[in-house]
């Protein structure tokens, strides 16, 4: 085994982590997945983050994804987590619950880097847009490698509505929508995404991507589009990546404001 590093993805439903092998690109253990607690306040997300670690016995430096625009450590925004992590330190939280050093990041921003670390856009040059259908919809746009974070394309406005409230998975289950019926919105989505920013790949991930075949042959786009090697393991990956000693270089260049 190589070397070891350790991921935790918050979520709106669930909090998901486990031991990385940072040179093979692969959980090197089970997951192991607590509820978000709710309302998911600071405490509350901090305690059961602890108890994610605590259940590895995990020493070491801790990478956590949050579902929410993430700068210099703190959360902007709130979209599906609670209103009072806006400002908050996630770092500063994540490490007083834990007792390690904590590098936090945007989801979507970690599932880009381990899809393309290691994953469906290795490889790849130019843009790769990574999208990823959960809760929300969290995108990263990963440039020959370089990750551009925070990109919060999920918001992007179509038709007069927040696209993510259309397209997300959650949409599809809370309307119960056909495949084919789903797929159409997200036709409109990539489009959008095409038109203005023409990647030269698509890569979407998030939990329904291991059911791909149901509506990514749907869609029809000049852009290929292939869906994640992770699936819904992305996010530990690549946050467990960012906050070892292989990850810092490549992500405190684009995260350090002027
Ligand atoms: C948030 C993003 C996040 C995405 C997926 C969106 O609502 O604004 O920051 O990446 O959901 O969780």
């Amino acid at each position: 085994m190589g070397i070891l590093g350790f991921g935790v993805d918050i979520g709106g439903s669930g909090i998901k982590g486990a031991v990385v092998d940072l040179e093979a690109g692969v959980l090197a253990t089970e997951r192991y997945k607590v509820l978000t607690p709710q309302p998911s306040t600071p405490a509350a997300v901090g305690y059961a983050c602890a108890e994610v670690v605590a259940h590895f016995g995990w020493q070491g430096p801790l990478g956590c994804t949050f579902p929410a625009v993430v700068q210099n450590g703190v959360a902007r925004t709130a979209a599906n987590v609670d209103q009072s992590w806006i400002g908050t330190n996630i770092e500063k939280v994540m490490s007083a619950a834990t007792g390690l050093a904590v590098t936090a990041v945007n989801d979507a921003d970690a599932a880009g880097i381990a899809e393309s670390y290691w994953g469906a856009a290795k490889g790849t040059r130019g843009l790769v847009i990574v999208v990823t259908l959960g809760t929300g919809i969290g995108t990263a746009l990963i440039y020959d490698g370089v990750l551009v974070p925070n990109s919060e394309l999920g918001h992007i406005e179509l038709d007069g509505e927040d696209y993510e409230t259309r397209a997300s998975a959650a949409a599809r289950e809370r309307e119960s929508l056909s495949w084919e019926k789903w797929a159409k919105r997200l036709q409109r989505y990539f489009t959008a995404l095409e038109a203005y920013l023409r990647p030269n790949l698509f890569v979407v991930g998030g939990g329904v991507s291991r059911r791909a075949e149901k509506f990514v042959p749907l869609l029809s786009l000049d852009t290929p589009i292939i869906p994640a090697k992770f699936q819904n393991e992305a996010g530990i990956a690549g946050a467990a990546y960012l906050a070892s000693d292989l990850g810092p270089a490549a992500f405190e260049v684009t995260t350090q404001q002027p």
